[in-house]
């Protein structure tokens, strides 16, 4: 026992290393994308709808890991992570810098954002800055339906939750930093939220169903409220990341803003917990039809609802025996996540498996359909939403609270 101890402290000592770690698994999952180069777009090419959420939403994971791990060395980070910063938003930036064009992307462009605001605040990018005011100036621009809610992507009318995180949280911190004094961004922000709240709210369950139409012309559309029929685990998982990072990022706003955040967050993230699979702690593709044919446990939605509980604990937004729910369910989720989606390869990356690839609303819109979309390993909305779960289960673990 003594010389084994011995021998573990020499071989420490003998490769010269002043840090005993061991590489967390949020940051060998974020090293593990950056080997794929999976948030770079290819020079010569141009990135496709997708790829503007994919960039973005891994950029903001490697963002708040650098927030947390400071040094990425104390945990054997395999890459630079501010190199990998830098060289995915000189890839997409160029593509940005139209806002006309901007506004035929999905939203989720908008989750370039934070990457951009990076750039240009720690190293006066100025590309960065030009992207930054053209996304801005893209939102003036966004089609709306009826109630003045934004459309999603190209389909008239029709706004889904999922936009929402790309949307709001970029709208907040480029205000606050650019554009202090227009008071009138915080009641868009609640209205945006709250359209989607009112039309896509379902009784039985008290979640949120994927979008809705407010011409209610879609064949799926529920003829009073244009909603589409099905709680997708992803479209929600966004919509919950979004009350939480909003928060956040919200103390320069009215206070209506923030109350109406945490107020929200308090009764989704109460639904969400009471849908948590019994046995896994985690959430079904199609969360109201649990064990039903066809259904499954789905990997980055659970992972995106891991990282808003155990986000909302942390920072006080649950308090009492809410925040203890939260964190007992979130818990035991990410430890099926880690036995039964992380892959270990043999060249020390590791993989992540179990993601849907798609759902849109561009079709049946049916159970049949959300359960029939491809699963597909290694996907960013997988990955990056594991990064971010996993930075929070490691804080809670070095916190020692429970
Ligand atoms: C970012 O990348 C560009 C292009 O490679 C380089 O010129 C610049 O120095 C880099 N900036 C930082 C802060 O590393
Ligand atoms: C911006 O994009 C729009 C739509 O693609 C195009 O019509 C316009 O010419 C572009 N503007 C510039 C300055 O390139
Ligand atoms: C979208 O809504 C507008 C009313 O704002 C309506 O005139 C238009 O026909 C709708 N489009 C579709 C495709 O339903
Ligand atoms: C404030 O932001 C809103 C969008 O939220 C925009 O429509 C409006 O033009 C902005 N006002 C000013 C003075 O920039
Ligand atoms: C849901 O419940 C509210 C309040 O009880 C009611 O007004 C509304 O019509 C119900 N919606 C549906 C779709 O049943
Ligand atoms: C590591 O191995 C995995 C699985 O075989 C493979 O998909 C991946 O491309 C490899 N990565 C590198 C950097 O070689
Ligand atoms: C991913 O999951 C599927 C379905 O469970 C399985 O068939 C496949 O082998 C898994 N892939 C890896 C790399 O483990």
């Amino acid at each position: 026992m003594y010389l084994t101890t011995l021998n573990i402290i020499l071989a420490l000592i003998s490769v010269g290393n002043v840090y005993a770690c061991n590489r967390p698994y949020s940051a060998w999952m974020a090293d593990s994308v950056i080997s794929r180069d999976q948030a770079i777009v290819p020079d010569g090419s141009s990135p496709s709808p997708s790829t503007y959420l994919q960039v973005g939403f891994f950029q903001s994971s490697v963002l708040r890991l650098i927030g947390y791990y400071s040094t990425p060395e104390s945990v054997c980070a395999e890459s630079n992570w501010e190199d990998y910063l830098n060289a995915s938003t000189n890839s997409i930036a160029p593509f940005l810098l139209n806002a006309t064009q901007d506004t035929s992307y999905p939203l989720d462009r908008l989750s370039t954002g934070r990457g951009l605001l990076h750039q240009y605040d720690t190293f006066k990018n100025t590309k960065a800055l030009e992207g930054l005011h053209s996304l801005r100036e893209s939102i003036d621009i966004q089609p709306k339906n009826s109630l003045r809610g934004y459309w999603y992507y190209k389909y008239p009318n029709w706004s889904y939750l999922d936009g929402m995180y790309s949307l709001i949280p970029f709208l907040l911190s480029y205000t606050s930093r650019f554009d202090p004094c227009n008071s009138s961004v915080a009641d868009d922000v609640i209205h945006q939220l709250d359209l989607l709240w009112t039309h896509c709210y379902q009784n039985s369950s008290n979640l949120l169903v994927h979008g809705y139409d407010s011409s209610k012309t879609a064949a799926w559309a529920n003829s009073i409220t244009g909603a589409s029929p099905i709680v997708w685990d992803r479209s929600l998982g966004w919509y919950l990341m979004t009350l939480v990072d909003s928060l956040e990022i919200s103390s320069s706003f009215p206070a209506r803003l923030s109350t109406y955040l945490r107020r929200r967050l308090t009764q989704l993230s109460e639904s969400v917990i009471a849908a948590a699979d019994p046995n896994t702690g985690c959430w079904w593709q199609v969360m109201t039809y649990p064990e039903r044919k066809g259904n499954y446990i789905e990997s980055s939605g659970s992972a995106m609802f891991v990282t808003a509980l155990l986000r909302a604990a942390r920072l006080g937004y649950l308090t009492g025996e809410h925040a203890s729910d939260a964190r007992a369910t979130a818990t035991k989720c990410y430890s099926h996540l880690v036995d039964k989606f992380v892959v270990k390869n043999a060249n020390g990356t590791l993989g992540y498996n179990g993601t849907v690839s798609v759902c849109s609303l561009d079709s049946s819109a049916s159970y049949e359909y959300y359960v029939s979309q491809p699963l597909l390993y290694n996907s960013v909305h997988g990955t990056a939403a594991f990064v971010q779960a996993s930075i929070e289960q490691e804080m809670l673990n070095d916190s020692g609270t429970y």
